[in-house]
């Protein structure tokens, strides 16, 4: 069986997590294959409210396996607290929630070391959740990393210290930071306990046998492909390769192995922390819709950036993940826009363009707007892509037609029964 694949095609919060969920009972494993507690993923059913950060998004899905990658980061403390919301909603996780050994760990003074680097840098911060992910994969791609594998070891502790000993120094060529590390330090030790209570996984062989024997494996991304190490808004970004690529390197999965790469955008953009938006809007119209979208962190609470779709974006990172499948949500928080504008092109340097430019960051890049109209009205309780109104079907044709790639789902909520499924789908189902 081939591994399908979910991800952001914008900078993050698309929805992955709800359509994850949605989608996970079609499958017999989940793994998550990159970053770590910067993601915050939503899911809602049943009139409950669950935000992952670590835990993959099929935990709730009762005879699925959920596998944390080696391509993902653990943050021990936080993947503690996800558990205990586990417990507290009586979710069996007994042998389902598996941990690869050669994850990394995020230790109490990554996240030292990220908060006093973006106090640092001022104005130019990224905007990073302060949750240490940068320094960590710092520390991997440097050699220097701790991972799940090494906290059996007898000689932990003094890994531990080296490491730390070596972060404190590098904490010296930051101004003071305040950072409570003997409180941090406590919680971390006593949550690793915790972690160490997870199987533990040879990530690459289980999930390669899993593929041998038939089992339908789902892989699950975090943040969008515009945050992409090497694809995104440089230096605006995330320390992983969020693309499809990561998926290989995140879990050891061979490329010849990937299937369908479905790719989300929510129906307009959004993005937290700073960097490079070019349809971003900075008006009443963006403040509706951050309202009307609930646009704010699910990690951090920061009230996110809001603009229209963007389709040269849109192309990018369809082009780099090679999306065979296409999922619109929130539609629904558009439902009160008399008039809905599609960035369709960028005019900089003077000149038309469909192509990100290199020097994104830097340059002015003006969107090229058509506006369309809206269909003002509710779209509650409809189940069927026929029964949407006329304005609404016109604006997902439009988007297949500019994107050249079929939307087969449309989300209208986030509840995980709203969903309109539009074809039917090549997943593994
Ligand atoms: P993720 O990081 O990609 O999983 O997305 P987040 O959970 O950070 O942000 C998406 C937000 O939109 C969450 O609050 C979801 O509950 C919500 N959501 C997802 N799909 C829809 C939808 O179709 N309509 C509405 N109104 N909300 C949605
Ligand atoms: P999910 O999986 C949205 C953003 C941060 C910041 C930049 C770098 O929920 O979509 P980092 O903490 O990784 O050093 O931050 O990336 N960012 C996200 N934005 N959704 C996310 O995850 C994000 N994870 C990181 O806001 O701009
Ligand atoms: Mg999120």
């Amino acid at each position: 069986m081939a591994v399908d694949v979910i991800l952001g095609l914008q900078w993050g919060d698309e929805g992955k997590g709800k359509i994850v969920d949605y989608l996970a009972e079609k499958y017999d494993i989940v793994a998550r294959f990159q970053g770590g507690p910067n993601a915050g993923h939503t899911l809602k059913f049943d009139g409950k409210k669950f935000v992952l950060h670590t835990v993959p998004s099929g935990i709730f899905r009762e005879r699925l396996i959920n596998v944390i990658g080696n391509g993902v980061v653990i943050d021990p403390i936080t993947l503690e607290k996800e558990i205990k919301n586990l417990d507290d909603a009586e979710v069996n996780y007994d042998g389902r929630l598996l941990v690869s050994r050669k994850a990394h760990l995020i230790l109490p003074t990554h996240r030292f070391i990220d908060a006093a680097s973006e106090a640092a840098k001022g104005k130019e911060k990224i905007g990073s959740t302060l949750k240490g992910i940068g320094p960590t994969y710092m520390d991997k791609t440097g050699r220097n990393g701790l991972r799940v594998g090494d906290v059996v070891a007898h000689d932990f502790k003094a890994k531990y210290e080296k490491l730390k000993a070596k972060h404190l120094g590098l904490a010296r060529l930051y101004p003071d930071f305040e950072f409570d590390l003997e409180a941090e330090e406590q919680k971390w030790f006593s949550s690793l306990e915790v972690l160490k209570k997870l199987p533990m996984i040879d990530g690459e062989y289980y999930l390669n046998d899993a593929i041998k024997s038939g089992k339908k494996i789902l892989a699950e991304g975090a943040q969008g492909s515009m945050l992409d190490i090497d694809f995104g808004t440089y230096p605006f970004v995330t320390s992983s390769n969020t693309v499809t690529a990561g998926v290989c390197n995140g879990l050891g999965i061979a490329p010849s192995k990937i299937g369908e790469v479905i790719g989300i955008t929510k129906a307009y953009c959004t993005r937290v922390g700073s960097g490079p938006f070019p349809t971003e809007l900075n008006d009443e119209t963006g403040e509706f819709l951050r309202q009307q979208g609930g646009e704010f962190g699910a990690t951090t609470g920061r009230p996110r950036r809001c603009g229209w779709i963007d389709i040269p974006q849109l192309k990018y990172t369809i082009m780099l993940n090679g999306v065979t499948q296409l999922v619109v949500t929130k539609i629904d928080i558009l439902n009160e826009f008399e008039s809905i504008s599609v960035g369709e092109n960028y005019i900089y340097n003077g000149e038309e363009s469909d192509q990100l430019p290199y020097d994104i960051c830097t340059i002015e890049v003006t969107p090229v707007y058509k506006a369309y109209k809206g269909w003002m009205s509710s779209l509650d309780g409809v189940t069927d892509f026929d029964a949407l109104p006329n304005e609404a079907k016109d604006y997902v044709h439009l988007l297949e037609q500019k994107l050249q790639v079929p939307i087969t789902m449309v989300s209208t909520g986030p509840e995980r029964s709203k969903l309109i499924l539009k074809e039917k789908t090549a997943l593994a189902y």
